[in-house]
């Protein structure tokens, strides 16, 4: 792991919210919407078992966005099984203590998931998470989660990406995608782009969000989806990609096996997001 075990959790335990704020800021949910809306629409296009599907979350962290794939996924199809692991016991914790009452099987994992070995899920989620492990590792998680797909298995991963020489702190989508073609065959890519400008504005208003006149209001635009949302598309337009923007990008992947016709008829549609456009 690139980050300590220790760091992840004293993040998690310095901060009464999602470390992230993916539970209360506008950009969060934005992006959580995008996430929510791939996954559901993928797998309206493959088949249904009566059974109930299961699922596997990894890197869950507090459980919000995991909570909220669950609801939706349950609406469109029956889920037998949903668990979410994370290497973070502060993070299982804060998910068990958000969701007293929840039907998802939270657990604590070693970064390279050998506690799952002989477990196989139809549908494995993984949002955010990669860019915490190093190049080698992350390839060593990749066979590992080979073993954890049946034949018709989807993924879903997505990353914070750099564009072009910006972010650098991100994975290069060339690196990411490089490591993910040696196990799995990419079905769908789908990008969020989101300004620049948006992020710095956020983190100016993140700062001012304690003052004790403005700061109520600051936390409240803070929460709303649709001003960055706004903001973001007359910055868009504005620059027409002058601009600097940031990517964060989807895969849907099955591992490399003979395609159902279900896949096929998933791998011939590529798409455009709300907000963003689609990737190459
Ligand atoms: C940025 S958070 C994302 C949480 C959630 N998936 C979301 O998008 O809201 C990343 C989480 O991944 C966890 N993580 C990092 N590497 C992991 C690994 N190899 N296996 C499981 N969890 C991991 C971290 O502990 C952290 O809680």
């Amino acid at each position: 792991m690139r980050r300590s075990l220790d760091e992840i959790n004293s993040q998690y335990d310095a901060a009464s919210t999602d470390p992230w704020g993916v539970d209360w800021r506008g950009t969060m949910a934005m992006r959580n919407r995008c996430y929510i809306k791939t996954v559901v629409k993928a797998l309206k296009q493959t088949d249904r078992t009566r059974a109930g599907i299961e699922v596997l979350d990894i890197g869950c962290g507090s459980g919000i966005l995991t909570e909220q794939l669950f609801r939706s996924i349950s609406q469109s199809q029956p889920v037998k099984r949903f668990l979410a692991v994370d290497v973070s016991s502060s993070a299982i914790s804060r998910a068990k203590s958000l969701h007293p009452h929840s039907k998802i099987d939270y657990r604590t994992v070693t970064d390279n998931l050998a506690d799952l070995d002989g477990e196989t899920f139809d549908v494995i989620l993984g949002f955010e998470f990669l860019a915490y492990l190093g190049s080698e590792d992350r390839q060593m998680l990749f066979e590992r989660l080979q073993s954890l797909c049946r034949p018709s298995t989807l993924l879903f991963l997505s990353s914070n990406v750099c564009v072009g020489d910006s972010d650098r702190v991100y994975l290069a989508t060339e690196q990411l995608e490089g490591e993910i073609a040696q196990d799995f065959a990419c079905l769908r890519r789908r990008d969020i782009f989101m300004s620049y400008y948006v992020d710095l504005f956020e983190q100016r208003f993140m700062r001012w969000q304690h003052h004790p006149y403005f700061g109520g209001l600051i936390r409240w635009v803070l929460t709303k989806r649709s001003i960055p949302a706004l903001f973001h598309s007359v910055t868009s337009a504005l620059s027409r990609d002058r601009w600097p923007r940031r990517r964060n990008r989807t895969l849907v992947l099955k591992c490399h096996a003979p395609q159902t016709a279900s896949m096929v008829q998933l791998a011939g549609r590529d798409e455009t997001t709300p907000g963003g456009k689609s990737a190459a």
